[in-house]
């Protein structure tokens, strides 16, 4: 799916924030957990420590917090928007969505609320959803969240895929704005099922109810075939950020800041080398806080925000993949 800007009703990002837990876990505390070693983490992932949420607190908690921010910076409050969209893999419950819980916790009024499931490319699949509603006339304002509590869903006895992971939220307010003003130039979204069982949680759905046997087996827990991930992660991020950039004026040269999605170092890097952007146009987090799945473009576009890395009127693009598999890339102005 492409979108573009539609020249009468503008998508002006307003404000960002971010929440991220206090405690950290460091890749020489994994090592007593599982059998690994910050060297074997660090040369195959950059990742060096990664936050994990307190008992009991959910992705709800944690989107909240990051929305309390955003719309704080805003000059807003809850009772200010008229739509709340929550991206994440790691929802409160299977029903209802997260997004009702943050609505509750930010004491929105009773404006439409629901979460987007698309894994690491969620927030953007989010922004995408939420620019419909505005360009279409049918939401003045929304609250977009990504948030994730990925360390309850992790197995924590799997060195392959407990490295790789933690928990955080990012938030977005968007608002329509007339006359010109455009923040999101374009986005472009796309999908493929048939990697559906190649990074997924197996057991707790209605194909896998669970059951003793399900629990013994562990099967409640991300699983991922690595090296797969890996090879269509680098490809389709690539692809999506030249299908995005496609549609609109720009040349790569153009774009001020790379904001790849944080799962892995080396991804980072072939994405980027493939793109042709120097590393200092890329940014990097994914030492601090590992991979936080659908928060983590926002979370990572709302640091660079604050470390001056890019300034107003400069150009950025999101760039996500993730489980389904799902890819998407949004050239942003802020
Ligand atoms: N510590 C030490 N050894 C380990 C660990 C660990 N944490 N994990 C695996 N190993 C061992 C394996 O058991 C294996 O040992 P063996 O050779 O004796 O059998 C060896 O290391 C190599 O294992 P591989 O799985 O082949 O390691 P690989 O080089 O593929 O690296 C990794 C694994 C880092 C997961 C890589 O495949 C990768 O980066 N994949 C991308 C996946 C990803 O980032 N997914 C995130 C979700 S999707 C997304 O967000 C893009």
């Amino acid at each position: 799916m492409e979108t573009a800007a539609c020249k009468s009703v503008g998508v002006k990002i307003v404000s960002t924030g971010r929440y991220l837990p206090e405690k950290i876990l460091t890749n020489e505390e994994l090592s007593k957990i599982v059998e690994t070693s910050d060297e074997w983490i660090t040369t195959r992932t950059g990742i060096k420590e990664r936050r994990i949420a307190a008992k009991g607190a959910l992705s709800s908690d944690l989107g909240a917090e990051a929305a309390k921010i955003a719309l704080t910076r805003a000059g807003l409050s809850g009772a200010d928007i008229d739509m709340l969209i929550c991206a994440t893999i790691t929802p409160d419950k299977i029903f209802p969505s997260t997004a009702c819980y943050i609505q509750q916790k930010i004491g929105a009024a009773e404006v439409p609320a629901f979460d987007v499931s698309a894994a690491c490319s969620g927030f953007i699949y989010a922004l995408g959803v939420a620019s419909g509603f505005i360009r279409s006339g049918a939401a003045k304002r929304v609250l977009i969240v990504g948030a994730e509590v990925l360390s309850k869903f992790t197995d924590w006895h799997d060195r392959s895929t407990c490295v790789l992971f933690g928990d955080g939220a990012g938030a977005m307010v968007l608002e329509a704005a007339e006359g010109g003003t455009d923040s999101l130039l374009s986005l472009f979204i796309g999908a493929d099922g048939q990697y559906a069982e190649l990074l997924h949680i197996p057991a707790g759905g209605a194909s896998a109810p669970a059951t003793e046997e399900t629990v013994k087996n562990r099967l409640h827990f991300m699983k991922m075939s690595g090296k797969e991930v890996f090879k269509v992660a680098v490809t389709k991020m690539a692809e999506a950020f030249e299908k995005a950039l496609a549609k609109t004026n720009l040349k790569p040269s153009d774009i001020n800041l790379l904001i790849p999605h944080q799962a892995n170092m080396r991804i980072i890097d072939a994405v980027s080398r493939r793109l042709g952007f120097p590393m200092e146009k890329t940014y990097v987090n994914v030492h601090k806080y590992g991979n936080i799945s659908a928060a983590t473009t926002i979370v990572a576009l709302d640091e660079a925000l604050e470390e001056g890395r890019l300034n107003k009127g400069d150009t950025a693009a999101l760039v996500a993949f993730g489980g389904g598999f799902t890819w998407g890339a949004a050239i942003i102005r802020v």
